[in-house]
């Protein structure tokens, strides 16, 4: 299933507030560090079966965001409704239950290198189901050949392998629960050309024939767009536009048009790619 934009004539994008398509609604967040203020009264809506690309400057709290999301960094202010549960106000077991349909792959850190392939993906089981050591073997060799992985991937430690089986690994660990979301943080960064549009066509393959849901951090071109149904970009604190490609290519603001119609942009996007043919929308 892909979103239709058709039907959301908002200009900024956002969906009406009844909209039953929306899995993750932040609205009016607020997140500071001391005297300094990352984001402020930020709204943003993610739809049911999208691969949101999220994109903005280098430093401006994509990653703040992304750990506000999951309940690891205090807000000041907002509210943020994942699932339909504001995880703040929610009880220990309504946390639980949302936390057992995200996946996560984390910009730094994506394994523990103490920890075999195997036994990483083995983690979230072990926190949130109660299976047996057998069980929980055979569903992480499950995920090892979802993501691509050779079988003998699984008992290789993170440091005997590349950068791509890394993220790819790490894949498999966020997927461990069968999530209905999966967040990623710069999945592609630090992989060749070739390797992160391969991964980028695993993420759309997963997508479509698990019904995930996907927010991708990114600042691949590529993979905004050829792989994400829409976009939503991080500036001055907030959210300056979410929508497809074609409202990215239009929308009137410096940092977004030198993003978007920059010239590493020209020579990605195609020329069916213009205003009226929103990438990856059905
Ligand atoms: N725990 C923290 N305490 C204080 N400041 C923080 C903390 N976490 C993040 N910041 C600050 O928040 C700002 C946004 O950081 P963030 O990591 O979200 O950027 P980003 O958009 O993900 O950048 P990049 O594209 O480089 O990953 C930075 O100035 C960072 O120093
Ligand atoms: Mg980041």
């Amino acid at each position: 299933m892909h979103p239709s934009d058709s039907d959301r004539p908002s200009p900024n994008g956002r969906a009406t507030p009844d909209d039953d398509d929306v899995i993750i609604r932040a609205t009016g967040v607020t997140v500071s560090f001391g005297e300094k203020t990352i984001l402020d009264n930020l709204d943003l809506d993610v739809r049911r079966g999208e691969i949101l690309g999220f994109v903005g400057p280098s430093g401006a709290g994509k990653s703040v965001l992304l750990r506000t999301i999951l309940g690891l960094n205090p807000k000041q202010a907002g509210t943020i409704e994942i699932l339909g549960t504001d995880y703040e106000r929610a009880n220990d077991a309504e946390r639980l239950a949302v936390e057992r349909r995200w996946g996560v792959l984390f910009q730094h850190g994506a394994l523990f290198s103490s920890l075999t392939v195997l036994e990483n993906i083995q983690v979230p089981m072990r926190e949130y189901l109660d299976l047996s050591p057998g069980l929980m073997e055979e569903l992480a060799r499950l995920k090892i050949d979802l993501v691509g992985l050779a079988p003998d991937a699984a008992d290789k430690f993170p440091s005997e392998l590349s950068g791509g089986m890394i993220k790819r690994a790490a894949l498999a660990r966020a997927l461990a629960l069968d999530p209905d979301i999966v967040f990623l943080d710069e999945p592609t960064s630090g992989l060749d050309p070739i390797g992160a549009a391969d991964f980028d066509q695993l993420i759309m393959t997963l997508r479509d024939t698990l019904g995930l849901t996907v927010y991708m951090v990114t600042h691949d071109l590529d993979s905004l767009f050829q792989a994400c149904d829409r976009i939503a970009v991080l500036g001055e604190r907030k959210v300056l536009v979410e929508g497809p490609l074609s409202m990215m290519l239009e929308f009137d603001h410096p940092w977004v048009h030198s993003y978007f119609r920059g010239k590493r942009a020209r020579t990605i996007v195609q020329p069916t790619q213009t205003a009226n043919a929103p990438v990856g929308a059905a």
